[in-house]
């Protein structure tokens, strides 16, 4: 999009993967007090984002959305104001069709100078806009109209489509938006992480600074998968330039889930200038290699082991875009410290089930 945000894929927070319907103006204030006592905002996440279920079933006599007076009682003025106060951003979410997904409010298909003027006068730093309801039209004509409308509010508003990839949205979203669901819902299991990260690898060279693929948000913390895999799920969805949205309540995140999260050397691999998206670069089996270029010539390299046993992997520079005679120096980002030797041709290490090694890989002077 042209709205100058975006230039790193966004990080923050949604209520949907934890809390689903189940919101209140509390645990979003909790939540921003959180994210900062954790030390989340100082690691990048800035973005405290309310999902689905946050208004009354209908619009007001002037047709303006309203904050569900019974969960939210302040209004979303003062929750935005009280947000921004702790250094942070506040997103919210709305539907490209004639009712959110809950169904327990209205969309804003038909009011979208309306509605995009109501979140610009709340001070919104972000939409969510899903796409229930819409009657079968054409996506591509209901998602341009509130990029349109955002753009029109008076101040810029991160756009974020969930058209779930429908139709291709990676084709047509670069123009009009920040990110675009290349998939359906995310699930707290393997299957779901593994089958999303395939799906979202078909559309990396769509992927650019103000525009990224969204393979939905992090379930990381929501208790169904092991730390292994929280650890292989978030790799992932750093190299591939995915959106980092914490899914689980981080009031109460464990310290290994806040270890993962708070991974800055990972963190700086979603978050490098470059903003090529990694992809999936060779395969034996269940044995994957991932790669994605980075700025200053560095290479960040996955090995990726979704089988059900330990194995060795191996990364050949001619597969993740390095001259054959390169020498490296490889840092690996979650032991946090260099490899003892430099490398030549390929990187091969011992990989656990369904585990992770994530590395940069710099060219040594000689
Ligand atoms: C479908 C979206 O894909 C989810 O992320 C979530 O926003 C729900 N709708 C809310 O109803």
């Amino acid at each position: 999009s042209s709205n100058g945000l975006g230039k790193t894929p966004q990080m923050g927070w949604n209520s949907w993967n934890h809390f689903g319907c189940n919101i209140d103006e509390n645990i979003i204030r909790g939540t921003a007090d959180a994210m900062v006592s954790t030390g989340l905002s100082k690691v990048g996440y800035e973005y405290v984002n309310i999902d689905d279920c946050w208004g009354e079933l209908n619009r007001d006599a002037q047709g303006n959305l309203v904050a569900k007076a019974s969960t939210f009682p302040s209004g979303m003025k003062a929750l935005v104001d009280y947000v921004h106060s702790k250094g942070l951003k506040l997103g919210i979410y709305s539907d490209a069709g004639y009712y959110t997904c809950s169904k327990t409010m209205p969309g804003s298909l038909g009011y979208e100078e309306q509605d995009a003027k109501t979140f610009a006068s709340w001070g919104i730093d972000y939409l969510k806009y899903d796409n229930c309801f819409n009657n079968g039209t054409n996506p591509q004509e209901r998602y341009p109209k509130m990029s349109e409308a955002l753009s029109n509010a008076g101040c810029p508003i991160f756009y974020s489509m969930c058209e779930w990839g429908d139709q291709n949205p990676a084709t047509w979203g670069p123009k009009i938006a920040n990110s675009w669901r290349t998939t359906g819902d995310i699930q707290d299991n393997w299957d779901s992480i593994t089958s999303r990260a395939d799906q979202n690898d078909q559309w990396a060279a769509y992927a650019g600074p103000g525009g990224w693929n969204d393979p939905d948000m992090l379930e990381v913390g929501n208790g169904n998968m092991s730390t292994v895999e929280y650890r292989s799920h978030f790799s992932i969805w750093a190299l591939m330039k995915a959106p980092l949205l914490i899914g689980c309540d981080i009031r109460s995140a464990t310290s290994e889930t806040l270890e993962i999260l708070s991974n800055s050397e990972v963190i700086n691999v979603n978050q490098d200038p470059l903003g090529v998206q990694g992809k999936k670069v060779s395969q034996q089996g269940d044995l994957e290699v991932w790669a994605g270029p980075l700025s200053n010539n560095r290479v960040a390299v996955i090995l990726w082991n979704r089988s059900t046993s330990q194995d060795a992997i191996t990364a050949n520079w001619g597969a993740i875009g390095l001259p054959s005679d390169a020498i490296v120096q490889a840092r690996d980002l979650w032991a946090h410290s260099y490899l003892p030797s430099d490398l030549q041709g390929s990187l091969t290490s011992t990989v656990d089930s369904h585990d992770v090694k994530m590395y940069i890989l710099t060219l040594s002077s000689g």
